[in-house]
């Protein structure tokens, strides 16, 4: 049960903005942080009065165990801007929901949905100029919590800190990605914490990844743990394949993370009548497509890549290319999910939130 608090939000406005420094048109993905931050403090057993201050570093003491056992979750949201300037929110309800199912995961106390929301209408109200209209535009808007409490006994900690910083954000991919199937390395296990959003499984993706990218490709697609014959994700994005018209993707399990694109995708399918078969897919199942011109595309889907496409996929010694095509289920998509986003096309799924 996630209780409500009713204390206010503590706010100290930044004295000048950073905003005239940003060239927003060559924005590199989550380098550039917005003017505040949110933070609240858990002490003493329950969520204190939230803050809203301008953004800054943190003191916390190096012995604070998120530093030595990474006991900390985060998601990943964006706020979208329509042409008259009204904000907007993809399905926030699902990311409030999976910051708490992680949170649990890692021994984490809940955090209240009312302080979650109110921090997040304020911070962005705030920071309302860092949004920008025009489709491929957004800010990223990354909740985190970390474990503060200094101590080194490997057990959760008493105190935590709840974060939420703002970003402005294009295109995290700016090209078709090139993605090796894993074959040695795995990014989870069952009964593991592949689910949900771990800091710690992002980490251990980084040395097989720079492996990777040695060979000339992007990102990896992990297959499962223990027989690495299926595909599941791509650690920064859920995967999908298409086989001639037909989209498969893995279902949701232990290892996989729950991805909001990804039901998002699922549904915007559904309601254009294209099959999309959400069960297990098999490394042979796509080799064999590619090597039978059956295999027409694979994308990625998730909050900061959105839908980005696979330019080519690589198996032990084998490289596949795939086609490149006009009419793409991955474009379909990124426009489908943008005009969403960007109130220039009817919500009936009810996903967009406005920030008021
Ligand atoms: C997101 O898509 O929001 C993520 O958290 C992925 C991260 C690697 C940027």
């Amino acid at each position: 049960m996630v209780t409500n608090y009713t204390e206010e939000i503590v706010i100290e406005k930044a004295q000048n903005t950073k905003i005239t420094d940003v060239d927003f048109a060559n924005i590199a993905f989550g380098r550039v942080f917005t003017d505040h931050m949110f933070t609240c403090d858990f002490e003493d057993g329950k969520w204190q009065i939230p803050k809203i201050t301008p953004y800054q570093a943190m003191s916390i003491e190096p012995s604070a165990r998120v530093f030595h056992y990474g006991q900390a979750v985060f998601e990943g949201m964006k706020a979208y801007k329509d042409a008259d300037d009204n904000v907007f929110l993809f399905r926030p309800d699902q990311n409030f929901a999976r910051i708490n199912k992680s949170a649990a995961r890692l021994a984490i106390p809940e955090f209240p949905e009312n302080y979650f929301f109110k921090g997040l209408e304020t911070l962005l109200n705030l920071d309302k100029n860092w949004i920008k209209s025009g489709l491929g535009n957004s800010l990223y808007i990354r909740p985190f919590v970390i474990a503060t409490e200094p101590a080194i006994s490997a057990s959760p900690a008493a105190t935590y800190r709840f974060i939420i910083i703002c970003s402005p954000a294009k295109a995290y991919y700016n090209q078709p990605v090139r993605v090796l199937f894993a074959r040695k390395y795995s990014r989870s296990a069952d009964g593991g914490v592949g689910f949900v959003k771990a800091a710690g499984n992002y980490a251990a993706q980084f040395y097989p990844t720079s492996l990777a990218q040695q060979k000339g490709f992007q990102q990896i697609i992990w297959t499962d743990a223990s027989t690495h014959k299926n595909l599941e994700e791509a650690g920064t994005m859920n995967i999908f394949f298409r086989i001639n018209d037909k989209l498969i993707t893995a279902p949701n399990n232990d290892r996989i993370l729950d991805g909001v694109t990804r039901k998002s995708v699922i549904q915007l399918a559904a309601d254009l009548n294209i099959d999309c078969e959400v069960r297990p897919v098999s490394v042979h199942e796509i080799k064999t497509a590619a090597k039978e011109g059956d295999l027409k595309e694979i994308f990625g889907a998730g909050t900061a890549a959105v839908i980005s496409p696979v330019s080519a996929f690589g198996h032990a010694d084998d490289v596949f290319d795939l086609p490149q095509l006009d009419n793409s289920y991955a474009m379909l998509f990124k426009e489908k999910l943008m005009h969403i986003q960007h109130n220039l096309a009817e919500d009936k799924h009810g996903w967009r939130y406005e920030v008021k």
